[in-house]
């Protein structure tokens, strides 16, 4: 697996930083951990690796108060920096923790133990299946009733497999250790749709088109762990084991971070309603217990439907920006990257609505990069702008 440095050397650096990447494609944004589990709305880690580089020294603190699936932090890692990531949402939390785990030997050792204990359970559950009564009774076999009893989720699956799902979630659950278990519940996220009956992998398309689709649940889970295990190991190659990544599962507008206690934010918030969380991420949360309606009343952007997304959108962010001067040290950089997202037919200037509130919010407004979105298939959103601010 390469890394950033690899294919952008230093002479690059020095004819100065071409924002688009055109030479940014797949292979060139899947490196290492980045390619662990999808997240819909990532962006490329070339902008926050070069922002990184230019705004911040070995061992700063960066902070990213919209992490996501963590490319902000996976980077900052690659680069010896310590970093937080804030995200309102669990789900994104598990991906950005898992991703930015640094792998100890006997973790090693102890994956590949739950992984045959998951497999011999599944073996068991299969040989004796032709036994059990038509209908499963999860109760009998322990298994989480809560999943298994909203239609939402078991509409998508045949009775093995969502019975196999639910066994390999009890083995989980049965981990002492956190770092474990959360990277063996990714492993889970990871295959609900590929062994459900959905025939696509867009993210809002949840119906069970396809009843005849087979699937081995067993199969992918140990193809996903295969490969989440190849790219952690990779990760903790690469990044020290000296920094620190945390990551808070909390409200951007609410930080529990000290004043003056970061040494560079980065961050990457919603383009307004472009992509509605709640409704995209629905599966992966009900499978983590977490709940999407809830989440789409707290969240910057969420509602979409409503008529004054803008206006609460620009209250959010206006509050995220006042948060975001208040944990910054004096003299340090903030970056926001955002998009103009189009709203009732109408393109939302956010790049310059956002200079206004972060003037507002005691910043210095420093440059607006406005970059092309050479991979971006939505003829509305070409391009996106990379905003400088400083706190004097
Ligand atoms: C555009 S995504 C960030 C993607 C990230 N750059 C990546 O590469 O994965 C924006 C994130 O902001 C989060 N978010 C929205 N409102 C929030 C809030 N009030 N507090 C914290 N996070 C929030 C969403 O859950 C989402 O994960």
């Amino acid at each position: 697996m390469t890394s950033l440095k690899k294919w952008i050397g230093e002479e690059e650096q020095e004819k100065g930083i071409d924002w688009d990447f055109p030479d940014a494609r797949r292979e060139k944004t899947n490196y290492s951990s980045h390619g662990v589990h999808s997240y819909t709305s990532k962006y490329i880690p070339q902008i926050p690796h070069f922002l990184i580089r230019k705004y911040s020294q070995e061992h700063d603190l960066i902070l990213d108060n919209f992490v996501g699936s963590g490319t902000t932090l996976i980077e900052a890692a690659l680069l010896n920096r310590n970093s937080i990531g804030v995200d309102l949402n669990g789900y994104p939390c598990l991906i950005s923790f898992v991703k930015t785990l640094i792998l100890k030997p006997d973790e090693i050792k102890s994956l590949k133990l739950y992984l045959g204990n998951i497999q011999n359970y599944i073996q068991s559950f299969r040989s004796q299946k032709n036994h059990l009564s038509e209908r499963v009774n999860f109760k009998e076999l322990h298994l989480d009733e809560t999943i298994a009893s909203q239609t939402f989720v078991s509409r998508l699956y045949s009775q093995e497999n969502l019975t196999e799902l639910l066994i390999i979630k009890s083995v989980i659950n049965t981990i002492e250790s956190e770092r474990i278990r959360k990277i063996l519940t990714l492993c889970l996220l990871g295959i609900l749709r590929r062994v459900s009956f959905l025939s696509s992998n867009f993210a809002n398309d949840y119906v069970p088109r396809n009843k005849n689709k087979k699937s081995d649940v067993l199969k992918e889970f140990i193809s996903e762990y295969d490969d989440i295990l190849e790219r952690l190991i990779d990760f903790s190659k690469k990044a020290s084991d000296k920094i620190k990544i945390r990551i808070l599962n909390e409200d951007t507008r609410d930080l529990s971070l000290n004043n003056e206690s970061v040494d560079l934010i980065i961050n990457h918030p919603p383009y307004i309603s472009a992509v509605p969380y709640a409704e995209y991420f629905k599966l992966e949360m009900l499978w983590l217990g977490l709940v999407p309606k809830e989440l789409n009343k707290k969240i910057i952007g969420g509602q979409r439907g409503s008529n004054n997304v803008v206006e609460r959108f620009n209250e959010g962010m206006e509050k995220t920006f006042v948060e975001m001067f208040r944990v910054l040290k004096k003299g340090k950089y903030a970056c926001v990257v955002i998009g103009n997202a189009r709203v009732k037919g109408k393109i939302i200037e956010s790049n310059k609505d956002f200079i206004e509130i972060a003037k507002k919010a005691g910043f210095t407004f420093i440059e607006d990069i406005c970059r092309n979105k050479l991979d971006c298939a939505n003829a509305w959103m070409k391009t996106e702008h990379i905003l400088i601010f400083k706190k004097e």
